[in-house]
């Protein structure tokens, strides 16, 4: 059991969708052993998650404003537990999380973190692997959208 869990870790460290466990802990072994069916969920690049966002217009370029507003929110509501780097903290570095995640996804989990991480397959994979249980920030849909903002500057996106 804890053998398979460690694989499952490192296949997906490998496969750098799951930013939680250490990204260089993969090694070729772990590469080639093959994934056990719970470690392919539905494409995570398009999941939407499970909440009442499904279409999300993004602003380009990135709207500054915003994005300051969400940096505030980031600072007080979400650094305990999320760098803006790459780094695990308690949750996964935020670096990357636009790519990796669909923009209703995102909103969808900070609004909807109970409900996501009970039934949306690529979020309850992500809990098994950090081992925390992120707490519902309670953010407004103006908060939650200005921290996806911040999450797009902070991904050099424009
Ligand atoms: C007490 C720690 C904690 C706080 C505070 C916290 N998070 Fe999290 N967050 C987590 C953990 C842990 C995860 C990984 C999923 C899980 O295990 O619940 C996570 C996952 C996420 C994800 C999904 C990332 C991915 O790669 O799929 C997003 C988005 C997110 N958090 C946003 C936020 C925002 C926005 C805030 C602040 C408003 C915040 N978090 C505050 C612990 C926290």
């Amino acid at each position: 059991m804890k053998k398979t869990y460690l694989i499952l870790v490192s296949i997906l460290a490998s496969m750098a969708i799951y930013s939680c466990g250490n990204s260089q802990s993969g090694n070729d072994d772990s590469k080639k052993a093959p994934a056990p069916a719970a470690a392919s969920p539905a494409a995570p690049v398009a999941d939407q998650g499970v909440g009442s966002y499904k279409n999300v217009e993004l602003t380009h370029p990135v709207n500054a404003e915003m994005a300051d507003k969400g940096k505030g929110i980031y600072d007080v509501k979400c650094l305990a537990c999320h760098k803006l780097t790459s780094e695990k903290l308690v949750g996964p570095g935020w670096k990357g999380v636009t790519d990796r995640r669909t923009p209703e996804y995102i909103l969808n989990f900070v609004t909807n973190t109970d409900e996501m991480l009970d039934k949306d397959p690529n979020a309850k994979e992500l809990l098994s692997v950090c081992m925390v249980r992120m707490p519902n920030q309670h953010l407004s849909d103006m908060e939650a959208r200005a921290v996806l903002e911040f999450m797009r500057k902070n991904d050099g996106k424009n």
